[in-house]
């Protein structure tokens, strides 16, 4: 969401008469977008900011945007006294106005726009990433899970027009990009303000534009995921077979104790949707917090064991971070932090071995893969799945390396626990010959 926000900004900018240059050095005016969802990478920005003070000196200027500084404010000012601007996602609409007061040597902030109903639209989006255009659909999160802090920073959710997504994506296949991802913190609470498509048909909508060939969207909240969006993947081939589905904890208790607003039994439900589908093996992906406060040993089992029904094929796994302003941060029973180190090391390490095992199932498969890179050294591409598997491929010796967004047909034939390795099939970039079917 970050990266993307980067790039709006930074197109938006540019539509304004701004230059984008590749390096600090260059730069009169430096950006720095900002994430505070955990204690580290709030930690990661003052280190920065206090490194970025030396080039004050050649006359540069700063602006801090993103979470740090919708929730430090103007405390930003205090701490690292060489920044300009400080404002939240909220009030990006507003930045050309803030860049004209920083121009006049004042200091600009853009922290009250939270309960605006307006989103941040731009065509002219810098888009960086080669082979993806990313599309925000909805903004901000109204959920206030007890650990969160995006609610605070992000402010209220509020959705663009389907007409207007629509358009994007059709602006994206113009320009020659073939893989979308819609973006959200919330992105199953989409509700179309002209209330003319459900997300599910905004989804299916978007796979039907011409020239797409992929379409992803993160992140899903499991309270509103409904049917239809399984059956949207199921019967629309461009929608990738991957849903990432963040259930936090195996435990009722405490996904209660977190308001997630399901329960273990009805997160279960989704995924036994997920796994019914007729046309479509699509892979599941997770968040899962340890050392919520007042976790028990075993409520942290009931994750472990949820781990083991599921056998998700990749998880970001994290220890509960404190935040502020959230409710959990004065909730009693708190866990020493050598113990959320030790119950994440648990989890993850059962989480490898499961992952171990599913990706080897794929060994000996034909699986188309997007390039994504070259990495000469290794002398291998580096491609994805449609399930959102990197799959790593050599091809034959002499042939021409496949350039970035071009689909290919790759066999199989190894698997580590994070990735797969592969071979070009000859005449990988037809339907797969018959000497590159399943072995
Ligand atoms: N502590 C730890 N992890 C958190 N996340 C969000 N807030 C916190 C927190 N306070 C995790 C959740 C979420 C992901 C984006 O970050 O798992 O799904
Ligand atoms: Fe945070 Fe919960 Fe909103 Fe996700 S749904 S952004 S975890 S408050």
């Amino acid at each position: 969401m970050n990266f993307h926000d980067s790039e709006k900004v930074a197109g938006s900018l540019v539509s304004q008469g701004y230059r984008q240059v590749r390096t600090v050095e260059e730069a009169d005016l430096i950006f720095y977008n900002t994430c505070s969802i955990r204690d580290k990478a709030e930690q990661k920005v003052f280190h920065r900011l206090s490194d970025f003070k030396a080039l004050q000196k050649q006359g540069k200027k700063f602006a801090v945007i993103g979470c740090v500084a919708q929730q430090e404010g103007e405390r930003i000012f205090e701490r690292a006294p060489h920044v300009s601007l400080v404002a939240g996602s909220a009030s990006y609409r507003n930045l050309p106005e803030m860049l004209v007061q920083i121009g006049r040597g004042e200091r600009a902030t853009g922290l009250d726009d939270r309960n605006t109903e307006e989103t941040f639209e731009t065509e002219f989006t810098a888009r960086t990433n080669p082979h993806r255009g990313y599309i925000t659909i909805i903004e901000g999160c109204d959920k206030f899970c007890a650990y969160c802090v995006v609610p605070y920073t992000r402010g209220r959710e509020r959705s663009r027009t389907s007409e207007s997504v629509l358009e994007e994506a059709r602006r994206i296949a113009d320009s020659g990009l073939t893989e979308i991802q819609l973006l959200g913190q919330n992105v199953n609470s989409y509700l179309d303000p002209m209330g003319k498509r459900s997300f599910a048909e905004l989804l299916a909508e978007v796979g039907q534009v011409k020239g797409i060939r992929r379409v992803r969207f993160t992140t899903s909240h499991p309270r509103h995921f409904s049917r239809d969006i399984v059956e949207a993947i199921d019967s629309v081939p461009t929608l990738c077979d991957h849903v990432h589905l963040p259930v936090q904890s195996g435990s009722s208790r405490v996904l209660d104790a977190m308001a997630r607003e399901y329960t273990r039994e009805q997160y279960l439900e989704r995924v036994s949707w997920i796994r019914a589908t007729k046309n479509r093996t699509i892979s599941m992906t997770t968040d899962v917090i340890v050392g919520f406060p007042g976790e028990t040993l075993a409520e942290f089992e009931e994750t472990m064991t949820l781990l083991e029904e599921v056998q998700f094929d990749g998880i970001f796994s994290f220890k509960y971070s404190p935040r502020p302003n959230t409710p959990a941060l004065t909730m009693e029973n708190a866990i020493s932090e050598d113990e959320k180190t030790r119950r994440l090391a648990v989890l993850n390490e059962r989480q490898r071995e499961i992952q171990r095992a599913n990706y080897h199932r794929h060994v000996g498969q034909v699986m188309e893969a997007m390039v994504e890179g070259f990495q000469p050294a290794r002398n291998q591409v580096s491609g994805r799945t449609s399930q959102n598997k990197p799959l790593n491929f050599t091809i034959p010796c002499g042939a021409e390396i496949p350039k970035i967004g071009r689909y290919v047909q790759v066999r199989v034939t190894k698997s580590h626990p994070n990735s797969l390795v592969g071979e070009l099939c000859p005449d990988g970039e037809a339907v797969p010959s018959a000497a590159c079917t399943i072995a």
